[in-house]
């Protein structure tokens, strides 16, 4: 009976942290304490370990048996620390012998009853963090393999249960791995296509400029008009995401528990379209057992709020910082923790309440006055944040009928990733990179019109009344313009499109 230390991880945020479990077996009257869980998982925990340790054929000490997780300071959670533990007890009790090679490995995984592994949330985080030690070995269960495998430069023993642990760390176990399905053609990132859409040019083109500058949107139109169907479209023909931003997404996926159990790393843009009836803590994230929200899940990729006016209007104040920063802190007792959340927000709604204002098929029945409360219900300040804003008729009986004749994604992809490369570009060594983003120093340095653009501009700003926080907007979304056309200068087509989609300022809103 000894003393026994044995290494695991949890994951705050994103980021992993290595955890030590030292287990301490003593004479003594019996009993099981672990210090550094919460209450409730402690409990949980110890009848796991105790039960599985048993059913694994093995015998569980009578006796003292004391667990610490250090560092005291690191919140853990989650059940993933039942197999560092049973492991530490088992070689305290001598049952089994971690030879030098195994004792530096870090061990995670949640262990049933019966002794089997079950997986754990955070895994791949663990393995991506774990690539900096000296010796990156990394135990987990079975079911985790391919999501560990995926980060290069770790060695990772999969295990069906703790009688196959025991084997490894004896030295007698056969690697046997799961197979990997890494198949991954270029179509399949893109799904649903663009061609699929008919008619709708002006909205496909104004899609194209969003995902071109990386500007947030907002559709206007009766239901059936293909809202929907655009949004869904939209990561197919943003540029491909780069093994970074692939991993940032896994890592992201792996803490929710969302990858499937054979899943290679995530390299098809997000689209999530969380209902209007969402919580906060959903959308952004938190709980009382931290998890990334839907705006985190949406990172690299599309936020889509379809009838936007039914969200709550305190949504505005939860989606603030990440719009802004790209980001979500989540304040606990035990400090803060941070997702990324880096998306294109696209929102699409009604033109009012009925449906069918402004439609040339059917009659709105709302009156004027329901019309603008329909849409001041959309809080000023979250309009703000979105740069165009565009109508959405409804095409015609003919048109739907037709055949399919848009362009393919594909071919809009290669156009959106040419005006990014100019982006990126001009934006080297910045905080920021897409048009979207920049500050109004960037907007005066960046977005210089010629003579007659610049006489349009203000022209449109009278005639149109527009407002002065409209004016850096148009002066983004002409600078993408500008770049789709491969133009250094803003030029008077350009600032006449962006002004275009400023439908709110023009039409409805009050
Ligand atoms: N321009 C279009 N081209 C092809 N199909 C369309 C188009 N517009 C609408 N549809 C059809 O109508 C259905 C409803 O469109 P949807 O995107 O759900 O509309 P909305 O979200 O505006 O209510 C789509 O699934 C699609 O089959
Ligand atoms: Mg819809
Ligand atoms: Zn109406």
């Amino acid at each position: 009976m000894s003393l026994a230390k044995v290494k695991s991880s949890t994951v705050i945020g994103v980021n992993a942290h290595f955890i030590e479990v030292e287990v301490d077996v003593s004479s003594g009257l019996p009993s099981f304490t672990i210090v550094g869980l919460p209450d409730t998982a402690v409990q949980e925990a110890k009848e796991r370990v105790r039960a599985a340790i048993r059913n694994t054929g093995f015998e569980f000490p009578i006796g003292r048996i004391t667990v610490n997780l250090a560092p005291a300071d690191i919140r853990k959670e989650g059940p993933a620390f039942d197999l560092p533990i049973a492991v530490g007890i088992l070689v305290a009790t001598g049952a089994i012998h971690l030879t030098e090679e195994m004792a530096g490995a870090v061990y995670v995984g949640e262990l049933s009853l019966d002794g089997k592994l079950r997986p754990v949330t955070g895994v791949m985080p663990t393995a991506l963090d774990l690539r900096s030690a000296e010796h990156p070995l990394l135990v987990v269960p079975w079911n985790n393999y391919c999501e560990a495998a995926m980060v290069d430069d770790v060695e990772v023993f999969p295990c069906r249960n703790l009688h196959e642990v025991a084997a490894l760390v004896n030295g007698h176990y056969l690697p046997e791995r799961p197979v990997v399905d890494t198949a991954s053609d270029e179509d399949s990132l893109v799904g649903e296509d663009f061609s699929d859409v008919k008619g709708q040019d002006a909205a496909k083109r104004a899609m194209e400029i969003a995902a071109a500058g990386g500007h947030n949107i907002l559709m206007i139109g009766p239901p059936g008009s293909g809202k929907t169907m655009l949004a869904r479209r939209i990561p197919g023909i943003l540029p491909p995401m780069n093994q970074s931003e692939a991993l940032e997404v896994t890592r992201i996926y792996s803490v929710r528990g969302l990858l499937a159990d054979n899943s290679s790393l995530i390299n098809k843009r997000s689209f999530r379209s969380p209902h209007h009836t969402i919580s906060n803590v959903a959308l952004i994230g938190g709980g009382s057992y931290p998890l990334p929200g839907e705006v985190s899940l949406a990172h690299n990729g599309v936020l889509f709020l379809d009838e936007l006016p039914e969200f709550k209007r305190d949504v505005l104040e939860v989606l603030r910082q990440p719009l802004e920063e790209g980001t979500v802190t989540i304040g606990r007792v035990a400090g803060t923790i941070s997702y990324p959340a880096q998306f294109m927000l696209v929102a699409a709604m009604n033109p009012c309440k009925c449906g069918y204002y402004g439609d040339h098929t059917r009659n709105c029945v709302c009156t004027p006055a329901q019309i603008s409360q329909y849409l001041n219900r959309i809080s000023g300040p979250l309009l703000d944040r979105i740069d165009m804003h565009i109508e959405m008729p409804r095409i015609s009986e003919e048109q739907l009928m037709g055949r399919p004749d848009g362009e393919p994604s594909r071919v809009i992809r290669e156009r959106v990733c040419w005006a990014r490369s100019l982006q990126q570009e001009r934006y080297s060594g910045r905080k920021f990179h897409c048009n979207a983003k920049m500050d109004s120093r960037s907007v005066r340095k960046y977005c210089q019109m010629d003579k007659e653009g610049s006489a349009l501009l203000s022209r449109a700003m009278k005639t149109l009344g527009l407002s002065a926080r409209a004016y850096d907007r148009i002066l983004k979304v002409a600078r993408t313009i500008a770049d789709l056309d491969s133009k250094d200068g803003l030029e008077a087509t350009h600032i006449a499109e962006a002004v275009q989609y400023r439908t709110l300022d023009r039409r409805y809103w009050i």
